[in-house]
């Protein structure tokens, strides 16, 4: 009996293929929303336009630092672009990686701007301009939001007066991610994070591009497609666990799609599941311990870890121990459901944005089979177990006619980031 209720409350988590097929639906009308210009403004998908074309014509070849302020870590890299024989592009980087600390992500704009030297961005940031919109994922510094961080950097830099850098380019993630990936295969023309956040990019056709002059070619939109839900688009998926994580976060109503899928919140939204089976005293004798009643305890990394679970417990019973409850068997058995139910639906409803992007690439393209590579990067989608089959299989299942290849960009951001710089400067000496 016990089992049949925890499944009962698990089974809120499965999402049927007509609603995934209605979320992209809406996802797709959301996307189309924010690339017009009068309904781009209330589209909670707003579709930046980040000025990278379809054809850059050569770089420069030379010494580029990326840094790239990422959900987790902060990275610095050399990149060094050049030819070789081949006149292929050639790019070597060294990197050295920090975790970014908390008073930084948190205190003011003043004191994160010596390290925040973003070349690669992974907020929303209207590229052109350089002005960020919003924090997300835990970034809370203030006099930061709707400045251009272009020229706080710029700032900083001089501020330091120890070495001369121009800022050629800021680029979103998914971005550079796309990038770096195209260097390797021509058909990569989606980029997608799912990390700490989650969001994607995609060569959108320039005519429907309404923000922006021409018609020729394609440029990349950043769809910031973490905010969709703003306008009550999900809130029939929504349950009860994932309105506490928003409730209590640091941007309550924002990035509600995001909320669902990213790392940033998965470890939460099963602590809280939990934490529902132990009042219904389906789980560990109905006690929790003071640790899991704490709020952020569970880690997104047990997460994948549970899920890695050979079977003989382990594992699972190691974690729950760390977190001061012992377990039975069949208390394991339980938390691994319910790591798999949120897993789960994250990798479903993910899938269903993606299928939304490739599928309005196929129809403004017509073509009858859409082939496309989409570049992929973020610790849920690369360390997750089995997030990357979930999510492979809902996106192919709700995009017929086409044929999709996924690829892991390595160093992707400041890779990408580089080249982007490299094709900026070429089209800069260009022009004067
Ligand atoms: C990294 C990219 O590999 O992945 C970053 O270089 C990106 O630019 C990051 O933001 C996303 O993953 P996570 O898990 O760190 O949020
Ligand atoms: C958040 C940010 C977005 C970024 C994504 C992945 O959704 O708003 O800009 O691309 O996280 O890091």
């Amino acid at each position: 009996r016990d089992r049949a209720e925890v499944e009962q409350i698990l089974s809120e988590f499965r999402l049927k293929k007509e609603q995934l097929k209605e979320v992209m639906k809406r996802m797709m009308r959301e996307m189309d929303r924010g690339l017009r210009v009068e309904t781009h403004q209330e589209s909670s998908v707003k579709m930046l336009p980040t000025y990278v074309y379809s054809t850059p014509e050569g770089s420069e070849v030379g010494d580029f630092l990326a840094l790239d302020l990422g959900g987790t870590n902060f990275r610095v890299m050399l990149v060094k672009v050049g030819e070789d024989e081949e006149r292929v592009w050639k790019v070597e980087t060294k990197h050295q990686m920090y975790s970014i600390p908390e008073d930084a992500m948190t205190g003011t704009a003043e004191m994160v701007s010596p390290p925040l030297s973003p070349v690669t961005n992974s907020n929303p940031v209207f590229s052109s301009q350089g002005i960020l919109l919003n924090w997300t994922k835990g970034f809370k510094a203030s006099g930061a939001e709707g400045n251009n961080v272009v020229g706080l950097l710029r700032d900083a830099i001089k501020r330091r007066g120890d070495f001369e850098m121009d800022v050629v380019a800021m680029v979103n993630d998914t971005v550079a991610t796309m990038i770096s990936c195209y260097y390797e295969d021509r058909s990569c023309e989606v980029g997608m994070i799912v990390g700490t956040g989650c969001n994607a990019c995609y060569m959108e056709e320039m005519r429907t591009v309404e923000l922006v002059e021409g018609e020729e070619g394609r440029m990349c939109v950043n769809t910031e497609w973490g905010a969709f839900g703003a306008n009550g688009e999900l809130e029939e998926f929504r349950l009860e666990y994932d309105r506490v994580v928003d409730e209590t976060s640091l941007n309550p109503g924002q990035q509600l799609y995001e909320k669902l899928i990213s790392g940033k919140y998965m470890g939460e939204l099963v602590r809280l599941v939990l934490l529902k089976l132990v009042n219904e005293e389906l789980l560990f004798n109905g006690e929790a311990s003071d640790l899991l009643k704490t709020r952020g305890s569970f880690e997104t990394r047990y997460v994948s870890q549970i899920e890695s679970d050979s079977g003989d417990r382990k594992q699972i019973y190691n974690i729950l121990s760390t977190l001061g409850v012992l377990p039975s068997e069949m208390d394991c058995d339980i938390v691994r459901l319910a790591c798999e139910s949120v897993s789960t639906r994250a990798a479903h409803m993910c899938g269903a944005g993606l299928a939304a992007v490739i599928n309005r690439m196929r129809e403004r393209r017509s073509q009858e089979v859409l082939k496309i590579t989409v570049g992929v990067d973020g610790s849920v989608y690369k360390l997750h177990p089995c997030f990357q089959d979930r999510f492979h299989k809902v996106v192919r299942e709700l995009t017929p006619h086409c044929d999709i290849t996924f690829i892991q960009s390595e160093e992707g951001s400041g890779r990408g980031a580089a080249l982007i710089s490299a094709v900026a400067c070429k089209m800069a000496a260009c022009i004067l």
